[in-house]
């Protein structure tokens, strides 16, 4: 196995092998002050689900791709969003650039394919070319069809912006949103990921799951440490220490360290030199619908991506990155690997729980839910989603 050290000074790692030491010592977990109630509601209501696309992801940055999908000039990638369906392509200058994916004529769909390259994109209903840079060049038979002025009938276009190794979206071409991923993150959380170094991993596989949860159900899963004892008893609870985590809040986005059964081989050490590194998670939850996971040896990252047009549905997207590319056949049995126990993690088992919570949380008479005060980081996301609704102009 490849591990990297965990990228951060001594003194943070002195913090987390503290923090966890003390955990399993009195058998706590970080604690949020209070219980919190929650309407179910949140989960299934038609209305809200429309206003979380226009007033949240119609404004704030989500992560639609990893730079290295699309390394080269003409590259380009098709992503599903809330609101659009967006075709990503690499520029000549090296940017990245985000552009709905319906043609200006009669609204075809532009680009059939997940990704490829391409130095314009022709409409194969009739025939209008669009170059790189989402500018119409070309009418067919443009005599016949009368004047337009091609300047305006260019590709919709979102902002985008790559940084960590991400390219960034807002989803809306409304031509006002702006994008400024710094400002978004905050610099203590910023400088938290920017210690991974994502820009330098490579994308090894990304997986998409259409599914009929709610994005919100989705997040909650990922969010909370408590369930691992008893809903992954087929697959990973026996590595993991079970609602045992410290959270840490950092603007509007936060961290989650958690501890392997491994740790118990360091347990008894000053927690100042204990060498922690390969068995502890650090999770950074990017709100609104993103985890970024950091394991010993690579990066699971996902996303959980409302679905257009309904309040259940969702695309969850899983991808892993590697810190080397996957080259020999040795590498990418074992990369394989890894995603067939994701695979197994959550199709056999967060998938199947949640399915069933979803049509659970629609009955009728069911009163509101719980978030325990050990379910810190899931309270912090609710708060979080409850005060970002109430005043989209000020996420957080
Ligand atoms: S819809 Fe695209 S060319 Fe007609
Ligand atoms: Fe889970």
């Amino acid at each position: 196995m490849v591990y990297t050290d965990l990228p951060y000074d001594a003194e943070t790692k002195a913090g987390f092998a503290r923090a966890l030491f003390d955990h399993l010592d009195r058998g706590t977990t970080d604690l949020a002050p209070e219980v919190l109630e929650i309407d179910a509601r949140v989960y299934s209501d038609p209305a809200l689900a429309v206003r979380e696309r226009a007033d949240l992801f119609g404004h704030v940055p989500i992560i639609a791709a990893h730079g290295s999908e699309l390394p080269n000039r003409n590259d380009f990638l098709v992503a599903q969003l809330p609101n659009n369906e967006v075709v990503l392509v690499r520029q000549a200058d090296g940017q990245v650039r985000g552009f709905v994916n319906t043609c200006r004529h009669r609204g075809a769909r532009l680009v059939n394919e997940d990704s490829g390259s391409r130095r314009f994109f022709s409409c194969r209903y009739h025939g209008w070319s669009y170059a790189g840079d989402g500018s119409l060049r070309a009418i067919a038979d443009e005599p016949t069809f009368g004047t337009v002025d091609k300047s305006c009938l260019g590709l919709k276009e979102v902002p985008v912006e790559e940084r960590h190794g991400f390219v960034w979206v807002v989803d809306s071409a409304a031509g006002d949103r702006k994008i400024d991923i710094g400002e978004w993150l905050g610099a203590e959380f910023e400088a938290s990921l920017s210690a991974l170094e994502m820009d330098r991993y490579t994308c090894y596989v990304a997986g998409n799951f259409d599914v009929d949860i709610n994005w919100k159900v989705l997040m909650d899963a990922f969010l909370d440490g408590y369930h691992i004892a008893y809903a992954h008893t087929g697959t990973v609870a026996p590595y993991f220490y079970n609602n045992l985590q410290t959270w840490q809040p950092m603007g509007r986005h936060g961290r989650m360290v958690s501890a392997r059964k491994s740790i118990d081989k360091v347990r008894g050490q000053d927690p100042e030199t204990a060498e922690i590194d390969r068995h502890i998670t650090v999770a950074h939850f990017l709100m609104p619908n993103m985890s970024v996971l950091r394991q010993p040896d690579h990066l699971e990252v996902l996303n959980f991506v409302p679905a257009p047009g309904t309040a259940t549905g969702t695309r969850m997207q899983m991808r892993i990155l590697t810190r080397e590319p996957a080259v020999t056949d040795e590498q990418k049995a074992r990369w394989d690997k890894n995603w067939n126990i994701l695979m197994a993690v959550l199709r056999d088992e967060d998938l199947v729980v949640n399915e069933g919570l979803q049509k659970a949380v629609s009955n009728q008479d069911i009163g509101p839910l719980y978030f325990g005060r050990n379910e810190i980081a899931n309270q912090h996301f609710h708060r979080w989603m409850a005060a970002a609704l109430d005043d989209p102009r000020h996420w957080g």
